[in-house]
């Protein structure tokens, strides 16, 4: 039914391509594509050693937008899902706007010179998209992705009016490293040393680096700190969902992370301005990431569970409600159906649901979407069936 071309070898992009082999009525015919054609290479081995299909790979480097054209020219994909860096999304989309082919991405694009992300640039397209007849979703992952659906889904079934969110993020998993990041660290640790912002009655209020923080009591983990973040859901569901009043998200970080993490901050370890090293010029964080375990390393090592949710406080038949909405994941578990640990997975699996959502027709239009403006239930209901199912627990 459908043929998509996967782009990004990484720890997400494995689990979007074992994710789709496993649904052969949607997804038919799948293309795993990227810089290093050995990435693919152990991918369509470990797809085909798990579910017995046979998918295809390519070398292409996404920033070269004739290169990403020509190979789209060849598969022929009715979807490009890119599972490559946020730094790839304008060049994925505008192959995409040339070759006429729907595109589905997982987190907003960022200037790789500018610890900057948002929106404003992926929403510039929203013209030319529909201008073409075509669709690109915007952060199918599950923060940004799931976390908006849960959004949109209490908004449709449990509240008149939703008045705050706050989208509580917490990874108890345990690699054995002294330090490494769940996923690709330059991204991760950009995203963690900004500053903190949250969005209240209109308006975006600025922290400190991890400076606010709160204890919270994640079902299957336990109490844990939770440091306020800013997040890029945040500016979506900010605009889409009405009569929100608070949106907020919360990270849980263990205190070796935070203490390992402050002293390569203080060294200069994770800049993104050049410095001169022996005569050339290198990137901070660019070499920590080589210094790092590769995310996808860690796979085998980590056990324990993720747990990420809303909870969501409004009002309904005119007395207030609040209501958490959660999926809790196993490391382990992940790993013996993918090869892959929970945060990989936890992304991976809505990227699947969400070309399915486009491929099957369940989810159309034209133009730029985020998650929270489609139905969320056809959505919902495939998390239960593909390996993220979730609770809901009404809160005093
Ligand atoms: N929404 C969510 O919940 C969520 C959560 C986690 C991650 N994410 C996003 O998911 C994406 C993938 O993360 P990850 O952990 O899988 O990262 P990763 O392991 O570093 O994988 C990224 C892959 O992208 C490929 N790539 C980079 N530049 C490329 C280019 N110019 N052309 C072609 N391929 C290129 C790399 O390929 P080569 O190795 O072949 O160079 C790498 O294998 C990121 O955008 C991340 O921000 C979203």
């Amino acid at each position: 039914m459908g043929n998509v071309l996967i782009i990004g070898a990484g720890g997400v992009g494995s689990v979007v391509a074992h994710k789709c082999a496993q649904v052969p009525e949607v997804f038919s015919r799948i293309c795993l594509a990227s810089r290093t054609l050995a990435r693919c290479e152990g991918i369509q081995k470990s797809v085909k050693e798990r579910t017995g299909r046979d998918i295809e790979i390519a070398r292409v480097d996404a920033d070269n937008v004739a290169e990403t054209v020509a190979l789209i020219k060849k598969v022929q994909p009715s979807l490009v899902l890119n599972l490559a860096l946020p730094y790839q999304d304008l060049h994925l989309m505008d192959a995409c706007l040339e070759t006429g082919v729907d595109y589905l991405d997982t987190a907003n694009y960022e200037p790789p010179d500018e610890a900057k992300f948002c929106y404003k640039w992926q929403w510039e397209y929203q013209d030319r998209f529909r201008e073409k007849g075509l669709m690109a979703l915007l952060g199918s992952g599950f923060d940004p992705g799931v976390t908006n659906v849960y959004s949109a889904y209490a908004a449709k079934h449990y509240f008149d009016e939703i008045h705050s969110i706050d989208i509580l993020d917490a990874n108890a998993g345990d690699h054995g490293h002294p330090f490494a990041t769940n996923f690709n660290p330059e991204i991760n640790i950009r995203e963690v040393t900004a500053r903190g912002k949250y969005w209240e009655n209109g308006q975006w209020i600025e922290t400190e680096p991890l400076s606010v923080k709160q204890s919270f009591d994640f079902p299957q983990i336990g109490p844990k700190n939770a440091y306020l973040m800013y997040h890029e859901e945040l500016e979506s569901l900010a605009k889409n969902i009405k009569g929100l009043k608070r949106i907020r998200f919360w990270m849980t970080f263990s205190d070796n992370y935070l203490k390992h993490l402050e002293v390569l901050q203080n060294v200069g370890m994770t800049g993104i301005e050049p410095v001169m090293f022996e005569g050339r010029e290198i990137i901070p964080l660019q070499f920590l990431k080589a210094l790092l375990p590769d995310p996808a390393s860690l796979g085998p090592r980590t056990k324990g569970k993720t747990c990420i949710g809303n909870v969501m406080e409004g009002v309904k038949g005119g007395k207030p409600r609040k209501v958490y909405i959660y999926n809790v994941c196993d490391h382990e578990e992940c790993y013996r159906e993918v090869g892959s640990q929970a945060i990989s997975y936890t992304t991976g699996v809505p990227a699947m649901i969400g070309a399915m959502m486009m491929l099957t027709g369940k989810w159309r239009g034209q133009g730029v979407f985020n998650m929270e403006e489609l139905d969320p239930d056809p959505f919902m209901e495939k998390l239960n069936h593909h390996g993220l199912p979730w609770e809901v627990k009404e809160l005093a």
